[in-house]
């Protein structure tokens, strides 16, 4: 094989080299992706409002017994339904996904015989009080972390004082609704002037002299 033939082998190589990046680099600019502005797909995710965020401690903001003064126990258990995705609510019905809540209002935690509680739940304690399921509605998994009941809460004090009055309804033995409180502002008689000092007087309240 002289030079010449040499030669000739390498410019051939060096050619098809040439070639092969030639094609190389046309497909880049034929196949050349645009980067979309937006990517294909969005995800929406609901920002839920953290209940503090309006610098006023949300739960349990109005006294439970406030709001059961003029709660409605019809509204209540049409709200109620929401809860017997997992309850039943009849008396004698027994467990489904969660207990039984005929009669739970001045109910024991986690008492009802035959359904396997949450060790969180166990560890409660005490008693479905008025008070006690205001909080529990609000928010079950802040009240008890740890506890089976995946419902994500009443954000409503209204709507969540109508299910606790319809709850309290739905029982053998239905609970006195507790007394609201009175802000100082209960007499509105004329008798001011008799009365054994006053526990709070605001001085604002002027009297009208007779
Ligand atoms: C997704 C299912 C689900 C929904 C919806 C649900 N719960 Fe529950 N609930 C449970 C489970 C499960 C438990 C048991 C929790 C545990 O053991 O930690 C429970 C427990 C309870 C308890 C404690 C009962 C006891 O015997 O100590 C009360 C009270 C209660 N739920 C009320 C309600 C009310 C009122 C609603 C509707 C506003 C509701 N739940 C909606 C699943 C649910």
């Amino acid at each position: 094989m002289d030079s010449f033939e040499v030669n000739k082998f390498l410019g051939a190589l060096l050619g098809t080299c040439l070639v092969l990046l030639a094609v190389h680099i046309a497909s880049g600019a034929i196949f050349a992706q645009p980067i979309p502005a937006k990517p294909g797909y969005v995800i929406e995710v609901k920002q839920e409002q953290p209940a503090a965020a309006s610098g006023q401690p949300a739960p349990a903001a109005v006294p439970i017994a406030n709001l059961l003064a003029s709660a409605s126990v019809q509204v209540g258990q049409q709200t109620a339904k929401e809860c017997e995705l997992c309850h039943n609510l009849g008396k004698g019905q027994g467990a489904k996904i969660g207990p039984d809540l005929y009669g739970v209002v001045g109910r024991k935690v986690a008492s009802e015989p035959g359904f396997n509680y949450s060790d969180a739940l166990k560890a409660k304690g005490g008693t479905w009080t008025f008070d006690a399921l205001n909080v529990w509605l609000t928010n079950p998994r802040a009240d008890v972390p740890g506890t089976l009941m995946t419902f994500a809460g009443i954000d409503n004090e209204k709507q969540r004082a109508n299910v606790i009055a319809f709850l309290n309804s739905n029982s053998d033995t239905p609970l006195p609704l507790p007394k609201a409180a009175q802000n100082g502002a209960g007499s509105s008689g004329s008798t001011a002037g008799n009365a054994p000092a006053p526990a709070s007087s605001p001085p604002a309240a002027k009297a009208p002299s007779k």
